[in-house]
């Protein structure tokens, strides 16, 4: 019997939930909600499945980016301002064998110093920034790609 492919992870860090209502002006009127119908739209088209996530806690964050080892084929990580700080996310993610993409929905070159650094950029096959919602359903169409090739 064939076995069901595994989902790709999308996970989303500090603040993201608050999208629709946070700083609009750089981020836009999507809501978390509007993205993961985005990616699950672009998912099904892609005959791929999602699991897609938020947390405020670094911890938590850990927790599944460890889960995804052996529970995903991939891994969409937007992980906010831990991007910036976290060296937990990093050591989490370089255990992970398996194709990883970091998302953000600004421009981070564009914005405070402090952005233009990420820890996740280094272990990560590609980077979207910039394009708002969208640079989700690119990382999905760019990780259906990757899968494959890899697969
Ligand atoms: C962000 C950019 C980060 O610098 C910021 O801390 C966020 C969101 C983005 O999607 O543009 O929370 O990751």
């Amino acid at each position: 019997m064939a076995t069901t492919p595994k989902p790709i992870f999308v996970l989303n860090g500090p603040n993201l939930n608050q999208l629709g209502t946070r700083e609009p002006e750089i981020y836009g009127d999507v809501t978390l909600a509007d993205i993961e119908t985005m990616c699950q739209g672009q998912a099904a088209k892609l005959g791929l499945s999602v699991d897609f996530r938020q947390s405020n806690l670094e911890g938590e964050l850990v927790t599944w980016i460890q889960e995804a080892q052996d529970s995903a084929s991939g891994t969409i990580i937007n992980a906010a301002a831990y991007s910036h700080t976290s060296i937990a996310l990093y050591d989490a993610l370089k255990q992970l064998d398996q194709p990883i993409i970091e998302v953000h929905l600004s421009n981070i070159y564009m914005r405070e110093a402090f952005r233009h650094h990420s820890h996740v950029s280094s272990l990560a096959d590609g980077i979207i920034c910039g394009l708002g919602a969208k640079g989700y359903t690119l990382a999905l169409e760019a990780m259906a790609g990757l899968i494959q090739s890899k697969g």
